[in-house]
């Protein structure tokens, strides 16, 4: 069991770079590359092309998060019964653990709307007319939601580490 246990900690560790990187790739990479004057015209099919790609990967990869976090907490003695007592929220890893599913659940959310409706609809209206107000108005949107995600990400990183080595 304590080789699953390890295994499952990696497996979680390296989604979370792999999620991080390919949202940091994508921001400060991909977005403002496509910016450069040569390449404009390609700009809205490119970001869409790649955001939709990365959109798969990214769902996937909060999946194996929610899955290898899960059997993470087995693996540390905390089954439903744990999870189900109010006690258990209370104490250091609890308080860390709550705060810690609560952003998730907000990354989630957000990460929806982002990826299924405002992303998919900024990209359609810029291949239509890069100029557009609306264009203009749902990139910007869009934009914000990623960054806003970014940081929210950041947060899980930083309770994580709480969750596993005590608040500061
Ligand atoms: C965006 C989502 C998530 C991110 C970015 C994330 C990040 C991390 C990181 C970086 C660690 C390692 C911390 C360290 O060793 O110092 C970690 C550990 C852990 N995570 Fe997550 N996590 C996420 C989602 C979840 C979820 C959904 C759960 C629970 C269902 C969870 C439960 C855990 C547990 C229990 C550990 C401790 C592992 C151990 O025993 O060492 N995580 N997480």
């Amino acid at each position: 069991m304590q080789e699953l246990y390890t295994v499952s900690v990696a497996v979680h560790i390296v989604t979370v770079c792999l999620w991080l990187g390919g949202m940091g790739f994508l921001a400060l990479v991909v977005v403002p590359v496509t910016r450069r004057p040569a390449l404009r015209s390609l700009a809205p099919r490119l970001v869409l092309e790649t955001g939709m790609r990365f959109r798969s990967v990214g769902w996937t990869c909060l999946a194996v998060l929610l899955i290898t976090g899960a059997f993470n907490l087995y693996c540390r003695g905390f089954g439903a019964t744990e999870l189900l007592s109010p006690w258990f929220w209370r104490t250091d890893f609890g308080f860390a653990l709550l705060l810690k599913l609560a952003l998730f659940a907000f990354v989630l959310a957000l990460s929806a709307v982002h990826d299924f409706a405002i992303g998919p609809r900024a990209s359609a209206l810029l291949i239509a007319d890069p100029e557009s107000a609306a264009a203009l108005r749902y990139r910007r949107t869009a934009g914000w939601m990623g960054r806003l995600n970014a940081l929210l990400a950041l947060a899980i990183v930083w309770l994580a580490v709480v969750l596993v080595r005590g608040w500061p």
